[in-house]
């Protein structure tokens, strides 16, 4: 196995993502765990230094042990990293004076190094540069491979130890052959590269059974791709001492609730409480129009609905959620900073501290499409894996205007009409997220020889890689004529359809 020293760089995830991807095992430890006694015992058949904000000219900054340079396995250290490598052996490490890069950036080889192999597909290759700081004097016995006009020690190698050193970022997207150095870096250290998802889910099992021992945990399942996956390897760790609660807020679509509980409860035999809140939540939201009102409202009734559920569960300990390793990265580079809310998002934070619960999120370190091969490792059915993203708040941002029931009832019944088309012309898995919104006017229509005067709604569909931004999906005009056709004609209610042609931004993919 691998072990990534982690010195606090905001992409350390995702060099473990790169390495997942080749199939090779690895684990990331803070630096502060990492001590000769850790390594011992760890026994690494290679290491990664990660990049860092810190300086390694300042006093106290951050330190892998000295015993890591005598474990005679190969060491990659990246861009921090390469600082502390150097720094370490003998080198000299400066502050920027005017060296300082940030952002895009061109290496020329210089001689030939197997971690480079194939590497170069022409002259020079594009990477990605985050530094201050930069080696002015390398350690003896390294040589240069690499240069690019501000990083005169863009790539350094110690041949006969295996030690590498670069000053960019080669797991970043913007570095677009960097998954090559990686590949060179684990065929040199021996791994076979034979690490699946399958070995994921054996060691995450044992890492949930280690966290939470005997105690009960609750989990708030949505049916969502991440709280099911979630929940699944929850059930598969610890059977009965999971304890789901699906909170039915009336905002669901169409048979969503019975098919959720139905599939986890009767199916794969978990512990799911159906929290039946309808007449709460409605309640509560009548004659309330304000989006952001609406979404506090939601949220905060749904803290309240969890927690007196969850407090019917002996001594429950630790709340699971599936946190995604994005979730993670967004709540730690925007917590505090300058950002606007646009939306203020609804989920269960808060919730933990509040009820004095310990969190398990056996999710943390994956990505969305990782969590859909989990998943479907799991045994979980195609169909829940592949579903479009569906918002906490459910159908109340997708009913603009005061919520009442028999809008969302005439609002289930389309959108229901709308994706079984889209299934139908075999688009589903083309879309990100398709819905149908239902408009807060009605308006004049004719239908046989009488006069209508019913709801307008909205079709979206849009593409995206991760929801930030997003593009309107490209349907033909014959699908969106045939979908209109079948919506109003089995759909009493609506007599207009519209489509949604707003890209994300200006627009946002929701309604509200
Ligand atoms: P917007 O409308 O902000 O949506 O462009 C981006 C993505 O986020 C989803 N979304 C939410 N998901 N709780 C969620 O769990 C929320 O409150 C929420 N609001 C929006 C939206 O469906 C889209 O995928």
């Amino acid at each position: 196995r691998l072990l990534i020293i982690d010195f606090g760089s905001q992409v350390t995830q995702l060099i473990a993502r790169r390495l997942r991807e080749l199939n090779v095992y690895c684990e990331i430890h803070p630096y502060q765990n990492v001590d000769a006694a850790f390594l011992a015992a760890f026994a690494p058949r290679a290491v990664i230094f990660s990049g860092g904000p810190a300086s390694v000219i300042d006093e106290g900054s951050p330190r892998p042990p000295r015993e890591v340079y005598d474990l005679g396995v190969p060491i990659l250290g990246i861009c921090y990293g390469q600082q502390v490598m150097m720094h370490d052996l003998g080198g000299t490490v400066e502050r920027g004076h005017g060296t300082a890069e940030f952002g895009r950036a061109f290496v020329q080889p210089k001689g030939t190094l197997g971690l480079l192999e194939g590497w170069f597909k022409a002259d020079k290759e594009q990477v990605w540069m985050s530094h201050g700081d930069h080696v002015s004097a390398i350690a003896p016995g390294f040589e240069v491979f690499g240069t690019s006009p501000n990083a005169p020690f863009a790539i350094t190698a110690d041949t006969a130890r295996n030690f590498f050193a670069v000053q960019f970022h080669p797991e970043v997207h913007h570095t677009p052959n960097g998954a090559r150095l990686y590949e060179n870096f684990v065929a040199l250290a021996g791994f076979s590269g034979d690490w699946t998802m399958g070995a994921y889910r054996e060691q995450a099992i044992a890492a949930i059974k280690e966290q939470v021992g005997d105690s009960p945990v609750i989990c708030a399942l949505s049916g969502g791709v991440d709280s099911s996956v979630a929940a699944a390897l929850l059930h598969e760790a610890i059977g009965d001492q999971l304890t789901c609660v699906f909170v039915d807020h009336g905002l669901l679509r169409k048979d969503e609730a019975a098919e959720v509980v139905g599939m986890f409860r009767d199916h794969m035999n978990l512990k799911v409480i159906h929290a039946d809140e309808v007449d709460l939540f409605l309640g509560k939201l009548e004659g309330v129009s304000d989006p952001e009102t609406k979404r506090k409202i939601i949220g905060g009734l749904f803290i309240d609905v969890f927690q007196k559920y969850a407090n019917e569960i002996e001594g429950a300990e630790f709340l699971a959620q599936g946190t995604l390793y994005p979730d993670v990265i967004e709540s730690v580079s925007f917590s505090g900073g300058p950002s606007v809310t646009i939306k203020s998002h609804h989920n269960v934070g808060g919730l933990p501290e509040k009820m004095g619960l310990k969190l398990v999120e056996p999710l943390r370190e994956l990505f969305k499409d990782e969590v859909r091969a989990l998943g479907r490792e799991l045994g979980l059915p195609a169909s829940f894996i592949g579903r479009h993203p569906f918002p906490g708040p459910g159908l109340a941002i997708r009913c603009p205007g005061e919520i009442t029931r028999p809008k969302l009832e005439i609002l289930r019944e389309a959108d229901a009409v709308y994706i079984d088309q889209i299934r139908r012309h075999g688009l589903y898995d083309e879309i990100w997220q398709a819905f149908v919104a239902i408009l807060p006017v009605r308006t004049v229509g004719v239908m046989g020889d009488g006069r209508t005067y019913d709801y307008a709604c909205a079709l979206r569909a849009v593409t995206s890689v991760d929801g930030m931004t997003a593009d309107y999906y490209p349907f033909s005009h014959e699908f969106l004529g045939e979908t209109a056709t079948r919506i109003i004609n089995e759909v009493p209610g609506i007599n207009r359809v519209t489509y949604d042609i707003t890209s994300k931004p200006p627009g946002t993919i929701e309604w509200e």
